[in-house]
């Protein structure tokens, strides 16, 4: 892959514990992942993002790190990190890491250490009085130690934020960062990436946190073919782009396009937003439509809202499961053939709904408790994958999988789907191989389709067309390459796309 793989890549992101599950214990695990790399590479990623996979105790399903430098037991061994990494790379598959440096956890060496020792407490926000902010997750942002003193975590209490004033902390993500990257791992996803510092009244996106990063940049470029992937979930534009200077993060997340709705003019605006945003400091742009903290495309696109917004998940909405699946198959080729790079959330390419109907009492998003149940939370897009056979566990692994699988997911397993032609999973997998010949890192000419159709061509000279209309639309001419739906005398139906080789 070339130096620059990442401008164009497929970026399969695996929620471990929900992956595949390799010692039958229920909770999915690196053995599982490794005897499941052929899969991901049959599918055409290019490289696979993993959830935290450090010690935990999963408070935050891993985003409470207790130790930056290992490997939680129940997924595995260092060594057996060390071994994926490169059995992937064998495959040609690069391996990116979740790198948590806003918060630590309440198990880890240093909060252990300031519970004991006030004098050891810089490393954290402590206070004697707590101010007035709300967590991310519900509830106050300040929880008080049995001494009097107050500490901050904008999520869980778990979660204690560290102090980015200190320069320990930056020393030791530093560290962490060769660590990992010494280990052969290409790239890194960073955590709530524009929170690290605070200021007495604010909490985000403040400005010294962009000298932690072009640090980082400079770690990174000391290695080869190293990627830095912002979590920035900021609605000012030219705020987000100047994380993506040359000096600092290479990508982001682009959570405008995941959180549109199915709207021609809004996905017309949100496009050409984010591509004149990123072209302002060169960076490519990335499509994604679901991840660990989202409802499920397929149950989103069925609702009469289909928008998404954060912390707003919005169980027992009426959901018409047909047409969020036809817009979910339309919207993934969408996606992949818009410039730059792309991200699939495990299961998004089975076609997976959002299990709604969870027992509360296995709920175990913090989100879920911290709400007072208000806010179902986000375990319903993080239920282990089905793979094969008839009943639960579909081939998951274990009797008993950490949440369960609805039964009528058998229709949905990977096998199931292999085996039909027309299947989601298909749709994917030749999608995916096509987007690497005609698609990725590039640009786009949009065409004139009046108002409800998006229709561009790229570079490549295949074109994208998706009809968002109510009516039929007539193809332009040209060979279609692929449809996310049946096509009837060159006419694109509703919420379909299709994307044509042009004369
Ligand atoms: C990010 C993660 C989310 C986690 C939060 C706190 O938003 O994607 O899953 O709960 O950060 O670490």
């Amino acid at each position: 892959m070339s130096k620059t793989w990442w401008r164009g890549a497929a970026i399969y992101q695996v929620y471990l514990r929900s992956f595949a599950d390799g010692n039958g214990d229920g909770v999915g695990d690196l053995a599982g992942l490794r005897s499941r790399l052929p899969y991901l590479k049959d599918l055409g990623a290019d490289a696979i993002w993993l959830n935290p996979w450090y010690p935990s105790p999963m408070a935050d399903g891993g985003y409470d790190v207790a130790d930056y430098r290992g490997i939680e037991p129940v997924f595995g061994t260092l060594a057996e990190a060390e071994t994926l990494i490169a059995e992937a790379h064998e495959l040609d598959l690069k391996i990116i890491i979740d790198v948590v440096p806003n918060h630590s956890s309440t198990a880890s060496d240093w909060f252990q250490q300031a519970l004991a020792d006030p004098a050891a407490r810089d490393r954290f926000w402590f206070r004697d009085e707590p101010g007035d902010w709300q967590s991310i997750f519900g509830g106050p942002a300040w929880t008080q130690v049995p001494d009097g003193q107050w500490y901050l975590h904008l999520f869980a209490p778990e979660q204690p934020d560290f102090n980015w004033d200190n320069p320990e902390v930056h020393r030791e993500f530093e560290d962490v960062l060769r660590f990992w990257f010494d280990r052969g791992v290409d790239g890194v996803r960073i955590d709530s990436a524009a929170l690290l510092h605070k200021s007495d009244t604010a909490w985000e996106d403040l400005d010294p946190v962009h000298d932690v990063y072009r640090h980082w940049r400079t770690i990174a470029d000391s290695y080869e073919d190293r990627v830095l992937i912002g979590e920035l979930w900021l609605p000012d534009q030219e705020r987000f782009a100047r994380y993506l200077r040359p000096d600092e993060l290479h990508t982001a997340f682009n959570f405008d396009f995941l959180s549109c709705p199915w709207d021609p003019e809004e996905l017309r605006r949100v496009i050409d937003l984010t591509l004149t945003t990123h072209a302002t400091v060169g960076a490519p742009p990335t499509w994604v439509l679901s991840n660990h903290d989202v409802t499920r495309p397929v149950t989103r696109y069925g609702r009469a809202d289909t928008s998404f917004a954060h912390g707003g998940a919005l169980h027992g909405t009426p959901s018409d499961p047909e047409l969020g699946y036809r817009r979910a198959r339309a919207a993934a080729l969408l996606a992949m053939a818009l410039p730059g790079g792309l991200y699939v959330y495990q299961g998004e390419e089975l076609g997976l709904p959002e299990v709604e109907d969870l027992p509360d009492e296995l709920r175990q998003d913090p989100m879920y408790a911290r709400s007072g149940g208000t806010n179902p939370g986000r375990d319903g897009c993080r239920v282990p994958l089905p793979w094969s056979g008839d009943e639960p566990p579909f081939g998951f692994g274990g009797p008993s999988p950490w949440l369960p699988q609805p039964e009528s997911w058998r229709k949905l397993t990977a096998e199931a789907q292999l085996a039909d032609l027309d299947s989601m999973l298909n749709l994917y997998r030749t999608g995916l191989r096509l987007r690497r010949e005609c698609f990725g890192d590039g640009t786009l000419a949009w065409l004139p389709y009046g108002d409800r159709v998006l229709a561009f061509t790229r570079d490549s000279g295949v074109t994208c067309v998706a009809n968002l209309g109510p009516d039929p639309v007539p193809l332009p001419d040209g060979a279609v390459l692929l449809a996310s739906g049946r096509l009837e005398d060159r006419l694109l139906p509703p919420d379909t796309t299709a994307w044509l080789r042009t004369p």
